[in-house]
């Protein structure tokens, strides 16, 4: 179906039921439905936004296009959960309905001041020659979940030097004021993010460029976070336009991070220049944190990547958001946990231990489930695990212990996506034992490898019946000890 402009920016409010229902019902009948991640009830799910914790429960928005599996008209859809696992699906807090905000509701974040959660987002327009301009608004929801939005947007102008690709506000408190991270595009064509200031969440003061050592880095940078983690300063982004670097930024566009020192505020410099990428995997893009009450860094990514056909497309939707990571720090690089309240999930347990020469042994089935393998090479080259498998249809992921690599190989997993991207990710990791933690639901992967040094979330689309679990060790011998839980 070819999808005009016209079906993309159709409201969800102008579609009768029975169309709706339809649109539903094709959901319904999707084999690849999610058990345990955020997915849209139909349509296209993207960015998570206004990530909090407010009035005793987490809060996590993310952004929606509802009539089908595309980016067109976007709104904000709310769910909330007292524990980052069991989510509830509230329904649409931010409908794109305003001047401000006429062609979507874009992305944006959350926090609480005076009692009342602060939406800071940014409204996207298009004028008669399709021209872009966007505006940051500020709308207020209450503990009993209303949501009132302004008259008009609390930052109507993109400042000199800048072009109308200018969005995605973070905003955080640091002492009795508010800032807010904007990603932004330099005349120029290059990526940056510019900073804001404001007393009251109102009035909005421009501080200037954030100014880091990567001056050229892709032509945007979407999505940026900044928070302070056991004393460092931590700068997330979605930076566009790199090209890819060995096994670097493989994927259409990256998702990463900068450490370094405090930003000081004063000069709003942030220097350091290694970008690192927070996952190596094939699906994660556009991540957004919050602080938990007891002083955890959370993360939430979008489990997808734009530009990309996928299988569930032909279904009427499209992408779900990653699992919750804990956040924390060390040798200035981010580990990256699953939160452990992702524990409550398990259901039988079932547990296996051998060593493993030159074959490949069945250990258990499953299509949702946790699995926690450590292995420890003995002579052997490769090992590692296939999961989702069920003769030659499998998902794979591996150390080579000889190149010190990490593989994810999507290349049999199933229903293929993305392939002009390439159907392996890679990444170097040294060692002798090698931990890998899964999180599997029926069409998607999060590998957590060594409590958190790298992570691989990637979608995979296997049959509903591949569900066998082996482990595997070629030239020579490893030894595995894995645990795994049904979910
Ligand atoms: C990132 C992004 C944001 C924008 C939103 C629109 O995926 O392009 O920059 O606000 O998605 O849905």
């Amino acid at each position: 179906m070819e999808w005009t402009k016209e079906m993309r920016y159709r409201r969800l409010e102008d579609v009768d039921d029975d169309t709706v229902k339809k649109i539903r019902e094709r959901v319904l009948n999707c084999k690849w439905r999610q058990k345990f991640h955020i997915q849209p009830q139909a349509g296209l799910l993207n960015d998570p936004n206004g990530f909090s914790f407010f009035n005793g429960e987490y809060h996590l928005f993310y952004q929606w296009f509802p009539l089908g599996p595309v980016h067109g008209l976007k709104y904000w859809y709310h769910t909330k959960s007292k524990d980052l696992v069991h989510w509830e699906n509230v329904g649409i807090a931010i409908k794109p309905d305003k001047y401000y905000d006429s062609h979507g509701a874009y992305s944006g974040s959350a926090i609480e001041y005076r009692d009342q959660l602060f939406l800071m987002y940014t409204g996207n327009t298009r004028n008669d020659n399709w021209e872009r301009h966007p505006y940051q608004v500020i709308a207020v929801m209450n503990k009993q979940g209303e949501i009132t939005k302004p008259l008009s947007p609390a930052i109507a102008k993109v400042p000199e030097g800048y072009t109308d690709h200018f969005r995605d506000p973070k905003v955080w408190k640091s002492g009795d004021t508010f800032f807010a991270v904007i990603g932004a595009q330099r005349k120029n064509k290059t990526g940056c993010a510019v900073l804001y200031c404001s007393k009251n969440l109102t009035e909005w003061t421009f501080l200037g460029e954030l100014k880091t050592d990567l001056d050229h880095f892709g032509y945007m940078w979407e999505c940026p976070d900044y928070f302070e983690l056991d004393g460092n300063g931590v700068f997330v982004f979605s930076p566009q336009g790199l090209k890819p670097d060995g096994d670097h930024y493989q994927n259409i566009y990256q998702s990463g991070y900068i450490i370094g020192d405090k930003l000081d505020l004063d000069t709003l410099t942030f220097s350091d220049g290694h970008f690192h990428e927070l996952d190596r995997g094939f699906d994660f893009y556009a991540p957004q944190t919050t602080y938990s009450p007891e002083g955890r860094r959370i993360l939430v990514g979008w489990l997808g990547l734009p530009e990309i056909a996928y299988p569930t497309d032909q279904n009427n939707w499209a992408h779900c958001l990653t699992l919750p990571r804990e956040l924390t720090v060390e040798n200035g690089k981010l580990l990256q946990k699953p939160i452990q309240e992702l524990k409550k999930l398990r259901k039988e347990k079932s547990v296996f231990e051998a060593t493993i020469a030159n074959e490949t042994v069945k250990a258990f089935t499953g299509t949702s489930f946790e699995l926690i393998c450590e292995m420890a090479v003995d002579d052997s080259d490769i090992f590692g695990i296939e999961f989702r498998a069920k003769g030659d249809e499998k998902t794979i992921v591996k150390y080579d212990a000889k190149k010190k690599k990490i593989i994810l190989d999507r290349m049999l997993s199933g229903q293929p996506v993305g392939e002009a991207y390439g159907t392996r990710r890679q990444c170097s990791l040294a060692g002798s034992k090698i931990k890998f933690h899964l999180f599997v639901d029926i069409s998607s992967v999060e590998i957590f490898v060594n409590d958190g040094e790298e992570v691989f979330t990637s979608r995979i689309f296997p049959k509903a019946d591949s569900n066998e679990i082996r482990f595997f060790a070629d030239g020579g011998r490893a030894s595995f000890r894995a645990e795994k839980w049904e979910l």
